[in-house]
């Protein structure tokens, strides 16, 4: 038998070279290859599907009409935004991961979901980078002290496992996926096989056993899971934990759910106090100010609208080239929106230098704050304001038209709900009629700037 060689694994996609290789041909990630040791593996004799098939006991089959279909038994985690993002709270035997940023708030998340469920029942949180006393203090800061909260400080993940077979937890935390080994793998914490073989061994404790499973995972510096994307596809539920360090805002959001819709959002803030909900967003994201350049839109986080406000602030430019800038915005937009404005709507930009923003630090991608970005800028160089009572919302193409959106109805609901009057849009059907009073919509941008701003 041929010896079996070393082979080096890129520690982001999983792609394996015989050598060490610098740059991954399958992800370009620089320096990512870990060297594995060889497995040693016999060579396996080959059989037809029909011997194979006859050594075994035939697999259990269901007729449709046996299969339950009822909806799963889900237990809250005492914060409706964290049970929306889960489809409804958290199902029994599933197994969850948890992504983010270091120091965006996993572990205080999920100290806070623990906390709340060991008022009822045992829980186990098994951290492989804090020890019992950092987790105590950090709970404590949140909620009370509890026999049911159950700590350990290990990193073997079947020693894990084994603590959890004797102490049968309502749920099962693992922080983080990285600092953990299998016994039987070899490598360090972290590498690809590692991860792997802890995660398969977690999946087989949460279905055997029926017990929950969230798992802490870190993320490289583009923002996606370390270790093998194989991950994704063993686990039922990806949730990120996004924010900006320097701000409060968090939002959770799922990027997989076997167990219901992805796209959904919650919204935490970070404070002394630990994470708090919000169930308002619209008050983060909106300046309440009647200023020129200040213009609000209502956004879609998944099925959820929210009010923001974009900020526009238009000067004399300096430079032969007029500077275009944006934060939270995108700056391709901005550029094709400023060039729209020139050329279909006789606003003369060229000599101007325009900078956009958004309210409270929350990205706005969507092309149905176009409109509002427009007008933002409109506002800004006519330094006439919107009344502060107006949301607009569309999309704008680059022969001046103003596009529909989805959900728009939607938009518009939470927008009057909220206290606003007044929405500028492009005509669009409503199936509630008694919004129509509210909407003012044209089909070029030039006409709704003739309405707002006369
Ligand atoms: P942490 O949950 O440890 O992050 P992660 O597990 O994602 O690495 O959160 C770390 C940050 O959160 C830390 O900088 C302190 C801050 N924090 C608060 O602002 N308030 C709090 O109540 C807690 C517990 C943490
Ligand atoms: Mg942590």
């Amino acid at each position: 038998m041929a010896k079996a060689k070393t082979k080096f694994v890129c520690s982001t996609c999983g792609r394996e070279e015989p050598k060490f290789t610098g740059r991954c041909s399958t992800c370009h990630e620089w320096n990512t290859f870990v060297e594995q040791a060889p497995k040693t593996e016999m060579k396996a004799k080959v059989f037809s599907a029909k011997q194979v098939a006859n050594r075994s006991t035939p697999g259990k089959v269901e007729r449709m009409t046996q299969v339950r279909t009822s909806d799963y038994p889900r237990t809250s985690t005492g914060y409706a935004e964290f049970d929306r993002v889960l489809g409804g709270g958290i199902v029994q035997g599933s197994l969850v991961i948890i992504s983010g940023d270091p120091g965006i708030g996993k572990s205080t998340l999920l100290g806070q979901v623990v906390a709340h469920l060991a008022n009822q029942n045992v829980v186990l949180y098994a951290s492989g980078e804090e020890s019992t006393y950092q987790v105590t203090s950090r709970i404590e800061r949140i909620g009370k002290r509890t026999d049911n909260l159950l700590l350990m400080n290990e990193s073997n993940v079947a020693s894990i496992i084994a603590s959890a077979e004797e102490h049968n937890p309502s749920l099962l935390v693992v922080d983080s996926i990285q600092t953990m080994v299998h016994p039987d793998e070899s490598g360090s914490p972290g590498n690809p096989s590692q991860v792997k073989a802890a995660t398969s061994l977690l999946l087989d404790y949460a279905k055997n056993s029926n017990v929950p499973v969230f798992i802490v995972g870190h993320v490289t510096k583009d923002g996606d899971m370390s270790g093998p994307r194989t991950l994704e596809h063993m686990v039922d539920t990806v949730l990120y934990f996004e924010g900006d360090r320097q701000q409060e805002l968090r939002i959770l959001r799922t990027a997989k759910n076997r167990f219901g819709p992805t796209h959904e959002v919650g919204i935490f803030e970070m404070t002394e106090r630990g994470l708090e909900e919000k169930s308002n967003p619209s008050e983060l994201f909106t300046d309440d100010l009647q200023e020129s350049g200040s213009v609000n839109v209502v956004m879609m986080e998944g099925t959820r609208p929210i009010v923001a406000t974009v900020q526009a602030l238009v000067a004399p430019t300096g430079y032969n080239f007029p500077k275009r800038a944006a934060l939270g915005l995108d700056a391709n937009k901005l550029t094709l929106l400023c060039a729209t404005l020139e050329r279909k709507c006789a606003i003369p930009l060229n000599k101007f230098d325009v900078y956009i923003k958004s309210v409270g630090g929350i990205k706005i991608q969507e092309p149905a704050v176009d409109l509002a970005i427009a007008l933002a800028i409109v506002s800004a160089m006519k330094d006439k304001p919107l009344p502060s009572s107006t949301v607009v919302i569309g999309e704008v193409g680059l022969v001046g038209e103003i596009r529909k959106v989805p959900q728009f109805e939607r938009r518009v609901t939470e927008a009057i709900r909220l206290g606003y009057t007044t929405i500028y849009s492009a005509p669009q059907r409503v199936e509630n009629k008694d919004l129509n009073d509210h909407i003012h919509s044209a089909k070029r941008v030039r006409e709704i700037i003739e309405q707002a701003f006369t």
